[in-house]
């Protein structure tokens, strides 16, 4: 599908035409002009009180006059949107205009009214959630044939091309995120992370450095080895080098947790529910589909991605509760619980990213429970060192419309790590665990700028619609952009 602008909806060419009608007062003039030459039928059918016009409701007007589009109405209730109804009427929006027939489907864009959102921030944000609303997940099943949309070409109606890009671009991204959270964990191990890495060289040029376990163990990464010791998949630290900036220019890094699957290991985790760890990799795939994303848009900046991947197994080869191993930066980890194994593959990458001397790092995991407890599925959490990287995060967020919100790291949590037989424990008890979890990554990331966003709660929905979100894609690619020349 092609997404391309236009500039006026009483001159668009298309086969359906999107058009937003509030609930009450004057509509949109978009929607006017649409209506005067439906002979008024859209205000007939909000004064009947058939159609509404309430937040998201949609319905279809068919045309009967050869060369007039068909009309989608969509409801935008009775104020400027906030974000999150935008969001839900964006969704509605491509719903629909996925399933119906229509090859040309045009959005009059200009009758939507958001809250504190410019044209061209809402000429992105539509973009992306309009092309996101195309995403399926295929391959596996016999049906996927019947799911292919028909819609050839989406209009959507503003005037920056830079702004339209930004969102095309971002969904992209967070569709090959999604797809990558969505692939069972028979499928997506830490080997086939590497080679989608290789293939995204291959697409865009970039460069790709893959170290094996070998390579590992002679850079002395025991922590991030002794995730994966339980399990018949070798882990992989994944590397991949965008140079879009100058050459002597510090780049900026995302590190991904990806293990591709969490058992737990040896403190085996539960029954109930144990198939959503196929999504303990989404923080990987949420930089896979960023660095896609930036390789689509070509900004001026040096951007490097890593990928701690893993799968946590019980054998009788896995690491065992009360184990002590040594990572990267030579501190002693006793492992407590191997279900905290995020972190253990995290600190030896993030030791590993001092080599790049980077102008700031940001880790993104599904890393505790805890933080769903704490802020749900509404916001990521996120931890910082340094005040300006999180503003910088925080703006990133706002911009995307992907919330998160700042959690504490004082230091009068450190001291839950306390071990007696190492440096640190890799748990802190039953308080806080986001918090110490954050604790742990801190002392791995003393010569950076780093932030660290826990996504447990937000990388994918439960339920009905089960599935990766792609969060937090959006933040993550307005974070490097702000960050570009
Ligand atoms: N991958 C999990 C965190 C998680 C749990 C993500 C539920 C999404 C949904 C992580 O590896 C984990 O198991 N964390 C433990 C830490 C605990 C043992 C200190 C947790 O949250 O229970
Ligand atoms: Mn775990
Ligand atoms: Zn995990």
């Amino acid at each position: 599908m092609k997404t391309q602008l236009f500039n006026n909806a009483a001159d668009v060419q298309a086969d359906l035409l999107v058009v937003f009608v509030p609930s009450e007062g004057e509509l949109p003039a978009a929607t006017a002009q649409a209506d005067e030459k439906v002979q008024g039928q859209i205000t007939a059918l909000r004064e009947q009180t058939v159609f509404k016009g309430s937040v998201a409701q949609t319905l279809l007007l068919p045309s009967v006059v050869e060369g007039q589009p068909a009309l989608l109405l969509v409801g935008t209730g009775k104020d400027a949107l906030s974000d999150m109804n935008v969001k839900k009427v964006a969704a509605a929006v491509g719903t629909q205009i996925k399933s119906l027939p229509y090859a040309n489907v045009a959005v009059a864009a200009s009758g939507l009214s958001v809250k504190d959102r410019d044209a061209d921030n809402m000429t992105t944000l539509l973009a992306q959630w309009l092309n996101e609303a195309f995403y399926e997940f295929l391959g596996f099943k016999q049906s996927d044939a019947e799911k292919v949309s028909k819609v050839e070409t989406l209009q959507i109606e503003g005037t920056n091309e830079d702004a339209l890009k930004v969102g095309v671009a971002t969904a992209s991204g967070s569709a090959f995120t999604r797809q990558l959270g969505n692939l069972p964990g028979n499928v997506c191990t830490p080997a086939y992370l590497a080679s989608k890495a290789q293939h995204l060289g291959e697409e865009f040029g970039i460069d790709i450095e893959l170290l094996d376990e070998t390579k590992m163990d002679e850079l002395g990464m025991h922590c991030l080895l002794s995730v994966g010791r339980g399990s018949d998949q070798p882990s992989y630290l994944i590397v991949m080098h965008y140079r879009g900036g100058k050459e002597d220019e510090a780049p900026h890094v995302l590190l991904g947790k990806g293990i591709t699957f969490d058992t737990g290991g040896i403190s085996l985790k539960p029954g109930a529910k144990m198939d959503e760890m196929k999504y303990d990799m989404c923080g990987a795939a949420s930089v896979f589909g960023t660095m896609k994303a930036i390789c689509e848009l070509k900004p001026a900046l040096n951007f490097t991605a890593v990928i701690a991947a893993a799968e946590n197994m019980p054998s009788a080869r896995a690491t065992k509760p009360g184990d002590v191993v040594r990572t990267m930066s030579g501190k002693t980890v006793e492992v407590l619980n191997t279900d905290a194994e995020g972190r253990l593959v995290l600190c030896d990458a993030l030791t590993y990213i001092e080599r790049f001397k980077p102008q700031s790092v940001v880790d993104i995991a599904t890393l505790t429970g805890a933080c769903i407890v704490a802020l749900g599925s509404v916001n990521s959490g996120m931890y910082a060192n340094k005040q300006d990287v999180a503003d910088a995060l925080k703006a990133a967020g706002s911009d995307a419309a992907d919330k998160l919100w700042q959690m504490p790291l004082d230091e009068e949590y450190q001291q839950q790590l306390d071990s007696n037989f190492a440096d640190m424990g890799n748990i802190g008890g039953p308080e806080a665990g986001s918090v110490t979890a954050a604790c742990f990554l801190s002392r791995f990331t003393e010569s950076y700028p780093w932030a660290h966003l826990d996504i447990a709660g937000t990388a994918w929905t439960g339920g009905a619609a089960k599935g990766a979100s792609g969060r937090p894609v959006g933040l993550l690619t307005q974070y490097l952009l702000s960050k570009a020349n």
